[in-house]
């Protein structure tokens, strides 16, 4: 508390004297968003109210041993009643659009296969309505890791094309009933993370795998993932094309998909490295935004993969050019990449020729790229925001941006309240570089949009459950009462100083 006493002696709060050091006032364009993100599985609970149908996580999360602290999201953060509550707190933060998804098993309980829940219709028309009255644009997405159990049980969900009409169907429904209020669209979260946790390592539901990625039995870690992404890739494209064909000119939204994008920093300037960095950004990234938006797989994939990747049809193709109006991008986190011409030198056991062969590592020569979170895969390096929105921005020729996600999550060690008054420092920290390089990415051409930050409240972190924590506001799991911490306060201020039209 070394700092928090230093502070009260100049005669500021830590809050302001942070806020002080690390923000030289960036500016942001007019009409630019400043939100908060969740997921429908993460925030909602009611997992069995008013006719929801059972989805892949409440399987998943119910069996011993999949999630580290035996938690699940029955529960969750109790949104599905809270909503108006949580609201308030949105409201007292000062931000002009929420980031949510849309439970799929809450419309359609079992799929295609049963009838629309109009209870399910009902809470997303409250919840985007009462959003509305505020001044917050909904910012929806449809996709984000959970779906009916019904589809993984019929026809193993995503590894069959069927999934793409499935998908269309459920999409088609929720453009229909919110659409004339919602104009941000997400197709799906996050494929290129969630398909290589469910097809290759086996940590996310339907958990496919098979050795040496994973401890399955079943599945096929070299060529799942890839027929997984495929029809997943064809579900976007599927629902962009039910939208712009019915329903965008009447309704005068916008469409996209976010993707989970890390910055790589090649570990060298040998050819090797600044080739290895490449494939690590076609194995990643480009897998599934150059099919979105410029039609095609990467090369590097094409070359690897050779007939383990799946094709385009000219019927696919067609779909594909309608493109998206934006692409999302939850980034946290930055690792320099390494050539790594044979599986051994891999830290991750598993690694084949299907992963184009190369290695993250967040250190060089001992020095680490940046601070090393507890929470195991964060690298804070706020460069790697800017870097990012840079990259894309080339590569796709400066399509609209949104950063849909950006947070800072941690464990407690000891002591609750000491852990979460220094990490909300850091979390201050964290937020603060990575809008100031946000705002630099602006400055030299990026067309960025909106800034979510992961997360209004603590909730539900898939595998860690309930240990691992990303809230502006704590929420005590026992009450569920939310408190702010001081990362809400900054974020208040910053967006106030910041925002110049809502
Ligand atoms: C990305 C995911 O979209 C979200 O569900 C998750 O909680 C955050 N990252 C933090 O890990």
């Amino acid at each position: 508390f070394l700092f928090f006493t230093l502070s009260l002696l100049c005669g500021s709060t830590p809050i302001e004297a942070i806020s002080k050091h690390l923000d030289p006032s960036p500016s942001f364009p007019s009409n630019f968003l400043f939100g908060t993100a969740s997921s429908s599985y993460q925030y909602e609970g009611a997992y069995l109210s008013d006719g929801k149908g059972i989805s892949n996580w409440d399987v998943f999360s119910h069996k011993p041993g999949n999630i580290v602290d035996g938690s699940n999201g029955d529960v969750a953060v109790d949104q599905y009643h809270r909503y108006l509550e949580d609201i308030d707190l949105m409201e007292a933060i000062g931000v002009n659009s929420y980031r949510f998804s849309i439970s799929w098993a809450r419309i359609l309980p079992k799929g295609r296969f049963g009838k629309i829940n109009l209870a399910g219709i009902n809470y997303y028309n409250r919840l985007i309505d009462a959003l509305l009255l505020k001044g917050i644009q909904p910012f929806v997405t449809l996709s984000h890791f959970d779906f009916p159990q019904e589809l993984e049980d019929r026809y193993g969900s995503w590894l069959s094309s069927q999934s793409q009409e499935d998908f269309q169907i459920f999409a088609d429904i929720c453009f229909k009933s919110f659409g004339d209020r919602v104009k941000y669209w997400i197709t799906f979260n996050e494929p290129n993370l969630e398909i290589p946790f469910s097809y290759r390592s086996g940590i996310y539901p339907p958990c496919r795998c098979s050795a040496p990625f994973g401890n399955c039995t079943d599945g096929d870690s070299e060529k799942e993932p890839f027929l997984a992404a495929h029809n997943i890739i064809l579900s976007h494209a599927a629902a962009v094309d039910i939208y712009r064909t019915k329903y965008q000119s009447k309704q005068g939204g916008e469409i996209g998909i976010v993707l989970h994008i890390d910055w790589f920093e090649p570990f060298s300037n040998s050819t090797a490295d600044q080739l290895a960095t490449k494939r690590a950004q076609a194995f990643t990234t480009n897998w599934i935004l150059d099919p979105v938006i410029l039609g095609k797989y990467p090369r590097e994939m094409e070359k690897i993969l050779g007939p383990i990747l799946p094709k385009f049809s000219s019927i696919d193709k067609e779909k594909l050019k309608r493109g998206v109006d934006f692409i999302g991008i939850n980034h946290y986190s930055s690792y320099y990449v390494r050539d790594c011409s044979s599986p051994a030198c891999q830290e991750h056991p598993g690694t084949s020729r299907t992963e184009g062969l190369f290695q993250r590592t967040a250190e060089r020569n001992g020095v680490p790229l940046g601070e090393l979170t507890p929470f195991e895969w964060l690298v804070v390096y706020p460069q790697g925001m800017k870097n990012t929105l840079i990259y894309l921005k080339d590569r796709y020729n400066n399509t609209p941006m949104f950063i849909t996600e950006n947070g800072y999550g941690y464990s407690y060690d000891s002591n609750p309240l000491e852990e979460d008054y220094k990490s909300d420092i850091t979390r201050i920290n964290y937020m603060s570089g990575h809008l100031e390089n946000l705002a630099a990415a602006i400055r030299e051409g990026a067309d960025v949009r909106g800034y979510f930050a992961w997360s209004l409240l603590d909730n539900f972190e898939w595998k860690y459950g309930q240990s691992v924590r990303f809230g502006l506001y704590h929420v005590d799991y026992e009450t569920l009462k939310r408190t702010p911490r001081s990362s809400a306060t900054w974020y208040k201020n910053f967006i106030a100083n910041h925002k110049t039209q809502s």
